[in-house]
Parts: structure tokens; C-alpha cells; sequence
């Protein structure tokens, strides 16, 4: 898969994308992430990218044009499946959207600004709107860099067997179960023995129940 993302501020994407498992899947050939400072494609020597609000207001707005050149040189390189805008306001990121995106091959990834976007790029430019929650962060950068982590780790090849993504919180819609390391008590605090008695099918039961009883006392909203 390869992943563009187009910023003014992608220096704030480098070190999040440069770790752990989506640093693996990099390494791998699986992952191309490539970052796009929208100020090469600003206007005029100050490389102008934002512009004061039409109607009056305060803060200053992506201009439709840098964003429009920069997402067009892109396309004329390659077919997209998606172009996604990151924004407060739209639809709220979830692990079905992220398996859903890991089985695309060309993705685009359009940073939002803290004042706002031309309504024209939205209008236009963008085929998907994705919040990370009900929350506001002063740029699209970090919401950006969830997206692809969740997605990254989900391209087929990228996580080994003991990192499977089928065990993980939400890919069931139940949250996962406890887990323990050595030692198998410490301070008094015991391992349930069921982990240690080696017994597989009663191991799987009891992760199955702590997952439905963690689901329905942490997440009740996840079983309706
Ligand atoms: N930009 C600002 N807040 C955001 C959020 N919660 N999700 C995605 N992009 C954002």
C-alpha cells in the first residue's frame, strides 16, 4: 500500500511514522508513506497556502489552489482509492473503517488546518471524511498519523502470528482480555492459574468470557 500525506506541518508526522510496527511494514516493502509539504505548492515566493476568511472571522483558511495542484500531480501519477480529509466533523474513525482501508492500494491523506479548509476541496477534492473522535487537535497531522498506524498494521504480512490482529480489542467488537508475564505472583498478587495450567480449550473459554464481561462493563455501547 502506499499512503500519501499532504500537510503543512509534515515534519510533525515523521518520528510517529517512523517506529514499531509501522516502521516493520516500511521496511518491509509493504508500506510507502510519503509526506507532502503543501507549502511547495503555495503561491508566489512566500509560498502562500492560507487566506483570510471570505465574510470576515477570525483564523486563516487552506486555499483551494495548493491543495487542488498538489492532490492533481499526485493523480495524474496513479489511481487513488481514496482521498480522506481529517476533520472533527467527519464520520468517527472506527477498526471496521481501518480493515476496510487496509485493503486499499493508493491512499491519500489530506491534513485539515485548525481555522478550516476552502468548503471547494471538500466539495470537490475529497471522497472521505474521517474524525478520531469527539475532540478537537489543532491539526489533521495527528489524526493522519492514527489512521495510518491502524491501517499499516493491518496490510496483510506486516504482523507476525503473536501479533495477530484477530486478537486484538475491537476486532470482534469486544474488547481483548487480561494478559500476564512472569513472575506468577508478585507482592501476592496472583496470575489466574487457568493461564498456567496449559489446559488450551479452557484457556481460550476463560479469555472469551473476560472479554465479553470486560466488553459489557467497560463498552457496554459496543454489544447493542
Ligand atoms: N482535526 C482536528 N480535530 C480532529 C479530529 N478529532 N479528528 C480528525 N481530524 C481533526
Amino acid at each position: 500500500m502506499r499512503i500519501d500525506i499532504i500537510s503543512v506541518l509534515p515534519e510533525l508526522l515523521v518520528s510517529p511514522l517512523d517506529h514499531s510496527i509501522v516502521k516493520r511494514a516500511r521496511d518491509k516493502g509493504l508500506l510507502e508513506i510519503h509526506l507532502h509539504d503543501l507549502k511547495d505548492y503555495g503561491k508566489g515566493k512566500h509560498r502562500q497556502v492560507d487566506d483570510y476568511s471570505y465574510g470576515g472571522g477570525a483564523g486563516m483558511v487552506l486555499m483551494v489552489e495548493p491543495i487542488f495542484n498538489c492532490i492533481e500531480k499526485l493523480k495524474m501519477e496513479r489511481e487513488y482509492d481514496e482521498v480522506i480529509f481529517t476533520a472533527p466533523d467527519g464520520h468517527v474513525f472506527s477498526q471496521g473503517m481501518a480493515n476496510r482501508l487496509s485493503l486499499c492500494k493508493n491512499l491519500i491523506i489530506l491534513c485539515g488546518h485548525y481555522k478550516g479548509v476552502d468548503e471547494r476541496v471538500r466539495e470537490h477534492l475529497i471522497t472521505m471524511e474521517i474524525s478520531i473522535g469527539d475532540y478537537v487537535l489543532s491539526g489533521g497531522e495527528l489524526a493522519a498519523a492514527v489512521i495510518t498506524d491502524a491501517v499499516g498494521r493491518l496490510i496483510p504480512g506486516v504482523l507476525n502470528d503473536e501479533s495477530s490482529a484477530l486478537t486484538d480489542s475491537f476486532q470482534d467488537n469486544l474488547v481483548a482480555p487480561p494478559v500476564f508475564t512472569r513472575p506468577s505472583e508478585f507482592n501476592g498478587w496472583e496470575v489466574p492459574p487457568v493461564l498456567m495450567s496449559g489446559h488450551e480449550k479452557r484457556i481460550e473459554d476463560w479469555r472469551f468470557e473476560k472479554s465479553l464481561e470486560r466488553t459489557r462493563i467497560r463498552r457496554p455501547d459496543l454489544m447493542e
